[in-house]
């Protein structure tokens, strides 16, 4: 049987065996999409459920994509609405997520302030011009009490430049022409239009600067629980922390 907290929460154990199984999965996200995406949002879901009981509770996915989030979501008791600005995002693999999503911008969500009880958000951050207006936009339709679980892959991550990735070392553009030369054609995640450098430091200052949230935990969401320090630490930090978990509740 799972443990429970008082609260309603269940406990998350970022275990090493864990992020063998995340990296894993990772190395088959071209091949089977559904598995890996699969595998990330039954861990993402049981993770964001130690900050808060998702039963009944309504999630809007910023950023959602293809819906696999959503899914997971649903199954863990939650209402989910995604919000995504691409609606062929919204079917890819296959699948046919605008049934229950909107298309719409996560710079200006189409929903009231306070309206949900989690804004939860993987790997959008890193797609936006303006990271912290999107960060604004989720903890204006957080209800007071609410959660916003905000996630994004750091730009000096070895991963920062997806598939143009190692080459972003050398310069976001020159990897996106690299990238281009190579495959005739631009990359998916193109510098500057549709990928942009995001930084623990800028969203760690946003974070601990809102007077109408307060910070509840920041980790690297895909690294052991022993790692977590490592986001204390400039520039270090930035580089193997890789993907930067932060989660706020609403005053
Ligand atoms: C890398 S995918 C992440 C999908 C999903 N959240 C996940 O973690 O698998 C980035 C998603 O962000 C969406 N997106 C990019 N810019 C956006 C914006 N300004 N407003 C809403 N969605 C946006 C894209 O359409 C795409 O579905």
């Amino acid at each position: 049987m799972t443990a429970r907290t008082d609260e309603g929460t269940v406990p998350f154990r970022a275990t090493l065996g864990r992020s063998v199984g995340l990296f894993s999965a990772f190395r088959r996200e071209q091949t089977d999409p559904a598995l890996f995406y699969g595998v990330l949002a039954r861990d993402t879901v049981a993770q964001l459920r130690s900050y808060t009981p998702l039963d009944g509770r309504l999630v809007v996915d910023v950023g959602g994509g293809p819906g696999y989030f959503a899914d997971e979501l649903r199954a863990a008791g939650a209402r989910c609405l995604c919000v995504d600005s691409d609606a062929a995002e919204m079917r890819l693999h296959g699948r046919d997520a605008d049934a229950y999503g909107v298309q719409g911008s996560a710079l200006d969500l189409p929903l009231r302030d306070g309206s949900v009880d989690v804004c939860f958000s993987s790997n959008v951050l890193e797609h936006v011009p303006d990271r912290t207006r999107m960060a604004d936009e989720m903890v204006r339709v957080t209800r007071p009490g609410g959660l916003v679980y905000l996630s994004y892959t750091l730009w000096l991550s070895p991963w920062g430049g997806h598939e143009t990735s190692p080459w972003h070392y050398l310069g976001g553009a020159y990897a996106a022409e690299r990238f281009a030369r190579r495959h005739g054609r631009r990359p998916k995640n193109d510098f500057g239009r549709t990928m942009y450098a995001a930084h623990a430091k800028e969203m760690l200052r946003w974070a601990r600067g809102r007077a109408d949230a307060y910070v509840v935990d920041v980790r690297p969401r895909y690294l052991p629980g022993w790692a977590k320090p490592v986001v204390h630490v400039p520039l270090l930090r930035e580089i193997v922390t890789w993907n930067l978990l932060l989660v706020l509740r609403r005053r």
